[in-house]
Formats: structure tokens, sequence, C-alpha cells
């Protein structure tokens, strides 16, 4: 157990650290003999089941680390009754479609557009020939009771992008960090185990014992229309004297997501990209938008980054009042993977994509409510918040599919408007519940 008391060797490994691999698999399958997968549950899937203590560990590394995760409509058929106390879970993501900001499910992969799916196994490894053959053993062995419904490849980007988003703008830096078991790095938010984990100190909700140290997995196949992203930042470079016309854009692409490329926060690095900043985990995450010692941001200033960046809208740290623990329970532990191949030339010479790539998102916490569905809805889609004409979150915010007014990205006009087109399209998703092993043990399996 470690300090916080937590049982690490109970809980699932993306949960709280991520899989950490360059490749992910995501399989979504339908539970078709309850029976069997029960006894499949426990004498197939249980040993490899990767817990946080495995994927820790430098000794005990699998080849191919694995999680697996039930929806609502999972449980049902396995004959599980229990109220897991989240609505949103039980009603799954399919019901709340309009809710999140996409226009119906239109742009959703036909599967997740019901509630047939019943759960998603997580196949983590260095090379896509490892993850397949973990695939292709486990669909052999589950034949007689499950049916694979869909899936999705994750792949860090090659080369010099890898850890970069698709944008290009370096991903996993700020996930907070639990209270007694990680050691917060300068700036990182740090949260009771129960904002993650169900059933742990901090965690409201009523609960069924044998959920305690799981935690709700929110999955979302976010699209990203990167030519044509490019070609908005080309066609508005902001107007900083000092700058020319390719650092204007690349400027406005920081400002939409309050860190440059290489990950410098804006607000410490307001002009240029600072790549020694941003590869420095002491200091690249070493903010609060208020000036040193107060415990407010200023709520008139935005020349060092924008109410709307897409990092202030979903963390506004001391834009809602230090200390952040007090202020704030809406945090997720994130641990998505890109999807999809580079942008090609024919992509980039049009400004048009042509082949989907984007994000796999992952989302963790122990109330949707309060975590990942609060900060798309009352934060991201909000043009209110954090301040009346904030305007969309540039990045993620949806409006129904409609054009985003985005406002505070000209440092040398707070009034400039830019009005934008979904960069992001939303192909849907599940809300899951990523068990305790011992759950998976006994009261899941036969
Ligand atoms: C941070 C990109 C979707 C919530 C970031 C960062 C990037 C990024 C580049 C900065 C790196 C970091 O701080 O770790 C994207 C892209 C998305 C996407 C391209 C879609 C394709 C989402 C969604 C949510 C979300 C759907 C939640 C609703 C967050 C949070 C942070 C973050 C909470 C950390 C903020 C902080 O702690 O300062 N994202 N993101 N992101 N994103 Fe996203």
């Amino acid at each position: 157990a470690s300090a916080a008391g937590l049982n690490l060797s109970n809980i699932q490994g993306d949960i709280l650290i991520g899989m950490r691999k360059n490749k992910e698999l995501f399989v979504f399958f339908n539970i078709t003999n309850a029976t069997d997968f029960k006894i499949k549950l426990r004498s197939n899937i249980l040993p490899l089941v990767t817990s946080t203590t495995q994927l820790l560990s430098t000794t005990s590394q699998p080849t191919t680390a694995l999680n697996i995760a039930f929806s609502h409509a999972g449980f049902t058929a396995l004959g599980i009754t229990d109220n897991l106390g989240d609505p949103l879970f039980t009603a799954g993501q399919f019901a709340g479609a309009t809710t999140l900001g996409d226009p119906g499910t239109v742009n959703w992969v036909p599967q997740f557009a019901g509630t047939t799916i019943h759960g998603v196994i997580l196949f983590a490894s260095d090379t896509v020939a490892n993850v397949a053959s973990a695939h292709s053993g486990l669909i052999a062995a589950l034949s007689s009771c499950a049916t694979e419904l869909y899936s999705l490849q994750g792949a860090a980007r090659p080369g010099a992008e890898q850890g970069h988003e698709h944008f290009g703008f370096l991903d996993g830096i700020s996930n907070p960090a639990v209270q007694g078991f990680q050691t917060p790095l300068p700036g990182q938010a740090v949260v009771p185990p129960g904002e993650i984990l169900v059933g742990e100190t901090g965690d409201s909700g009523t609960r069924p014992a044998w959920a305690k140290d799981g935690s709700f997995l929110a999955f979302r196949q976010l699209k990203q229309l990167v030519p044509e992203f490019n070609k908005f930042l080309t066609d508005n470079p902001l107007p900083v004297p000092s700058l020319t016309a390719a650092q204007g854009s690349d400027l406005l692409g920081a400002r939409m997501v309050g860190r440059w490329k290489s990950g410098a926060p804006v607000f410490l690095s307001p002009v240029v990209d600072n790549p020694t900043l941003g590869a420095d985990p002491t200091q690249n995450n070493d903010f609060t938008y208020a000036a040193p010692g107060q415990t407010f941001s200023d709520p008139t200033d935005q020349t060092k980054c924008a109410f709307s960046a897409h990092i202030r809208k979903t963390r506004p740290r001391a834009d809602l009042g230090l200390p952040e623990n007090q202020t704030s329970i809406h945090h997720i532990v994130r641990a998505g993977i890109p999807y999809g191949p580079e942008v090609t030339t024919v992509e980039s010479s049009a400004s048009v994509t042509s082949v989907e790539r984007g994000l796999a998102f992952v989302g963790y916490q122990s109330n949707i409510g309060n975590g990942f569905q609060f900060l798309q809805t009352a934060w991201a889609n909000n043009p209110s918040f954090v301040h009346p004409n904030t305007g969309f979150d540039p990045i993620i915010g949806a409006n129904a599919g409609l054009p985003r007014v985005v406002n505070g990205l000209d440092p040398t006009d707070p009034t400039h408007s830019f009005t934008m087109i979904d960069f992001v399209v939303s192909r849907g998703g599940e809300y899951f519940f990523s068990p305790p092993l011992s759950a998976i043990q006994h009261k899941l399996s036969a």
C-alpha cells in the first residue's frame, strides 16, 4: 500500500499513471454469453490485467499491458444490478450526445451510437505486432462468449513528434497528483484519491463495496482536422509588431492551446516559444495565471494567456481562486493517445483532411458529472466561462456543430473576436467503469 493507503496492486494500471506505451489498441466488445464470459473473465482475462504496481515495477513489465472496463449495459448483461452511483454512467454516453455539444450523433462511429458496447479492452505495448498478437489470442479465447464490435488503434506520433498530439502540441504534461501517492511537481494540482478513485477519501458518492478503487473511464474518439487547423493559423497571424507572419500564426496556435508546441506555457513565455522551459517538468507547469502571491488572477488581463485557452478552460487554476483543491473538484486523469496517420502532402497542400486522425481520449474520474462532462459542458462549451465574453474553448469547445466565437486570442486587441469551425469533431464514445482487480476476480466472474 502507498502512503495514501492505496492498494496499488488492486488498481488497474491505466487509471493513475497511464499505460505509458507507444501503441495502444482499444477493443470494444459485446457479451454474447454471460455465463461463459464470467468463466473466461477469471481464467483468461484476469491473469493478463495489469495493475498499477506492475506498471510501476522495472522487473515485472508485461510485454503487452492489458486493462478492461465495462459499460452499464455490460454490467447489466453480466447480471450486475448494483447502482454504481453515477447517473451519467448508467445512462451511457449515447444518451448525452447533445448535452456534450455534439450535433446529435451524425458524426458518431455507428457502434458508439447505441448501447450495444458492453466493455472495452485496452492493449498497450511498444509495437503493433505485440498488441496484435495479444489481441488475436484473446479474441480466440473469447469466441464463445463475446464479439468484437469495433476497435481503434492508437499510436504515438513518430520521431520528434512523439508525445505530441496531432496539432503538434506536447501532451501529457499536466495531470493531477493523487494526495499521498504522487509527489506533486511545481504547479501540479493535488487531489484527494477519491476525486479519481471510487470509494476513496474525497469521493462523496454511494458505491457498492466491491467498486472501491475502480474509476470511471470516459472514452471519446476525437477526430482532428489538422490541415484545416493549420490553414486557420496561416490565415490569421496575430499582429504583434515584433513578430513575422509565421511567428504570429504560431502565437495564435499557442494561445488557443495555452501552451507552445514544445509544452512551454504561454503564461510564462507569452510571445515566443521556449523549448527549454517546455521540456522541464519542474518548470513547465509552475504557474497559476495570477501574479505571485495572489489568490486570484486579474479578470481583465489576457495579455499572457487568453481566458479561452484550452488548458485554462479545462483547469482555471487561480481564475477560481487558490488553493485549487479548495476551489475546484473538477479534475480528471488523462490517458489518451493519438490515432491515425501523419498528414499527407496531398492533405497539407489542399488544406483538407482526407484520412481520419485524432485523439483517442481517455479521462478517469470518480464522478463523470464533476469530471469529463463538467469540463466539456460547463467550461469548454460555455462562452461565459471563466468570464463573460470569454467564448468557446477553441480546441474542444462544441456548439452543436455550429461555428464558435472565441475571444481573447489577440494580445494586441482583446476585443478581436474569432469565429471558427470545429477543428475537433466528436465521433462519439462511451462511459465505462474500470473495476478493481478484486472485483474482476470475485464479483464479476465465475
Ligand atoms: C491539456 C490537447 C481534448 C482536458 C491539453 C494539452 C494539450 C491538449 C496539447 C496540454 C498538455 C498538458 O497540459 O498536458 C487536446 C486535444 C484534444 C483534447 C488536441 C482533442 C482532440 C480534451 C478533452 C478534455 C481535455 C475532451 C476534457 C473534456 C484537458 C485538461 C488538460 C489538457 C484537463 C490539462 C490542463 C492543465 O492541467 O493545465 N490538452 N486536448 N482535453 N486537456 Fe486537452
